[in-house]
């Protein structure tokens, strides 16, 4: 992989810096800048260098046109008080506007250009029409700097064709990515515990199926656990229930028997009346989910308090620990529980703790948690899951 130090001298020069900006927002406000906060070292080093930076990124998932609520503004607004220097928004990507901002750059300047996505070639499945695309975004860099880490799963236009057209390197947050996720890979520490939530079992079956020949425990909340329930015959109400996976999951209960891994899943489950803030609720046993006082209308919200004080002591137990997918529907205070105790538990870890970026970043930010709390919080949800599953990430391989 080519490196930022790989590249000749960028003083004067125009530098393209794909970053991944891509931040939760509630009507226009952002609930969690992390992903900004982590691209600032890359962004300092270029201006630094004297580069003119032009940043790139995209946000959301618009479709193809502007929709303002994608907008990057809010973003460059708060990259600009990150940087404490002015930060130039354009308000098309490849338009006018850009244009004339990335002619009137002096050394150091910052330019952020408006969401890539608002553009269907920068998604297109057509090659030509990414490299397209791609091809007038390379007109505004003498170089490129690739370090949008959430987004180098994707075979996009301004993360692979892009890196084709320009003298390119990787970034400083690429680089600490890919460092710490090697660790998890070539001889972790042990114990070595992975813990998988989220609502989606089927986004999670990949990497269950690469990792465990190499953990020693596989602990499973979120909604993804009540097919795992299901896989070891119990019901689950109305839990969430993926019913064409529940024999995957069956076959991976037995093969981590075979390998002598370690699976947890919860022993109790706090359900629900309905989806909601205010729903009423009850502690169960996770093998007579139907027995509790909503029947078979109880929805599992969180995994139960004696579960959260089991998942928190094999969590600090373990020397080496990969965490992605909250536990509950910890958007809801009621919910939270269990999310919150795995977040506390990896606090503790005396060896390495890595938060798998998107929804679990968030969620200990949102919880209250500190960055500096943990080993690592990977900025990338999908991009760190899929490098865990042995996929070859395209935005990777581009680098050389
Ligand atoms: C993410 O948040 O997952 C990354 O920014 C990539 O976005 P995407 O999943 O919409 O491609
Ligand atoms: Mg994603």
């Amino acid at each position: 992989m080519r490196h930022l130090s790989d590249l000749p001298p960028l003083d004067g020069k125009r530098v393209v810096v794909r970053c991944d900006l891509n931040v939760p927002l509630d009507n226009g406000r952002i609930t969690d800048d992390g992903r900004i906060v982590a691209s600032l070292a890359t962004i300092r080093y270029l201006v630094d260098q004297g580069a003119k930076v032009v940043v790139i990124s995209h946000l959301g998932r618009p479709d193809g046109k502007p929709e303002p609520e994608f907008s990057l503004a809010p973003v460059a607004e708060r990259l600009g008080q990150l940087l404490n220097q002015e930060v130039f928004f354009a308000s098309d990507t490849i338009g006018s506007e850009a244009q004339g901002a990335v002619k009137a750059m002096d050394r150091g300047a910052v330019v952020v250009l408006e969401n890539l996505r608002f553009n269907s070639a920068e998604t297109s499945k057509d090659p030509d029409e990414r490299r397209q695309f791609a091809t007038q975004l390379a007109e505004f860099g003498d170089f490129f700097v690739s370090d949008g880490f959430g987004v180098v799963h994707r075979k996009q236009a301004s993360v692979y064709e892009l890196a084709q057209l320009l003298p390119s390197a990787a970034g400083i947050l690429i680089e600490s990515e890919l460092r710490v996720l090697n660790r998890l890979t070539s001889s972790p520490e042990r114990p070595y515990a992975v813990v998988l939530g989220g609502s989606k079992v089927s986004d999670k079956l990949a990497v269950i199926d690469n990792l465990l020949p190499h953990v020693n425990k596989l602990l499973i909340g979120g909604g993804m656990l009540f097919t795992f329930l299901a896989a070891k015959g119990f019901k689950v109400g109305a839990s969430l229930l993926e019913s064409d996976q529940i024999e995957t999951c069956r076959e991976y209960l037995r093969r981590a028997e075979e390998l002598g891994v370690k699976v947890i899943l919860p022993t109790d489950i706090l359900v629900a009346n309905k989806f909601g803030a205010d729903a009423d609720s009850e502690v169960t046993s996770s093998t007579s989910i139907e027995s509790s006082a909503f029947g078979a209308a109880a929805i599992g919200l969180d995994i139960g308090p004696q579960s959260a004080v089991t998942f928190a002591e094999e969590i600090v137990d373990s020397k080496t620990v990969f965490w992605n997918g909250p536990m509950g529907v910890f958007e809801f205070e009621k919910f939270a529980g269990g999310t919150r105790a795995v977040a506390e538990a990896l606090t503790k870890v005396s060896g390495l703790s890595v938060v798998g970026g998107g929804d679990s970043a968030a969620a200990v930010r949102i919880l209250g948690f500190e960055d500096n709390q943990f080993g690592h919080i990977s900025t990338g949800g999908g991009a760190s899951l899929e490098f865990l599953e042995g996929k070859s990430l395209p935005g990777i391989e581009v680098l050389g």
